[in-house]
């Protein structure tokens, strides 16, 4: 068992987002995170919080390819954890099985933990 957390600046992701447009989102994030998120009210917050995920998870697992991490929401807004390559890899030599995630925001930041089972 492992245990990951992470807390993000929604302000930081937003300046991100402004610099560098729909280009910084797709670096990072995948097209389902990307289309996700733009389709909410404010789009940094859950950026933030899949980007929480993200380094939750690389302190889980070591360094990763961010776009190999990707959250998606079932139809209750549960956040689900996919892996993908190398990062898929890794957690299965660990012998993870199972990565539990949570995600909340406030005004200014997004919190976000992991458990690996
Ligand atoms: C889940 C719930 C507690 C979220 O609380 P909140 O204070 O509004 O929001 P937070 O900032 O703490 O959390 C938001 C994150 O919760 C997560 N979330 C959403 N629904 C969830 C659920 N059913 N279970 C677990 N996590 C959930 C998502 O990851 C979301 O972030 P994202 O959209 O960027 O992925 C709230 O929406 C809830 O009670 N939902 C279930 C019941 C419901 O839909 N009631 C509606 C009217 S009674």
């Amino acid at each position: 068992m492992d245990v990951g957390t992470d807390i993000v600046d929604i302000e930081r992701i937003a300046k991100l987002i402004d610099r560098h447009g729909k280009g910084f989102c797709y670096r990072f994030f995948t097209d389902l995170e990307c289309q996700y998120c733009f389709s909410k009210p404010q789009p940094a917050q859950h950026f933030a919080g899949r980007f929480a995920i993200k380094e939750s998870i690389i302190k889980i697992l070591g360094a990763q390819t961010f776009k190999e991490i990707e959250v998606v929401n079932r139809e209750d807004g549960k956040p689900i954890l996919n892996l993908y390559g190398t990062a898929k890899k890794v957690a299965e030599k660990l012998g993870y099985t199972n990565i539990s995630i949570s995600i909340s925001h406030a005004q200014k930041q997004a919190v976000a933990i992991a458990v690996a089972l």
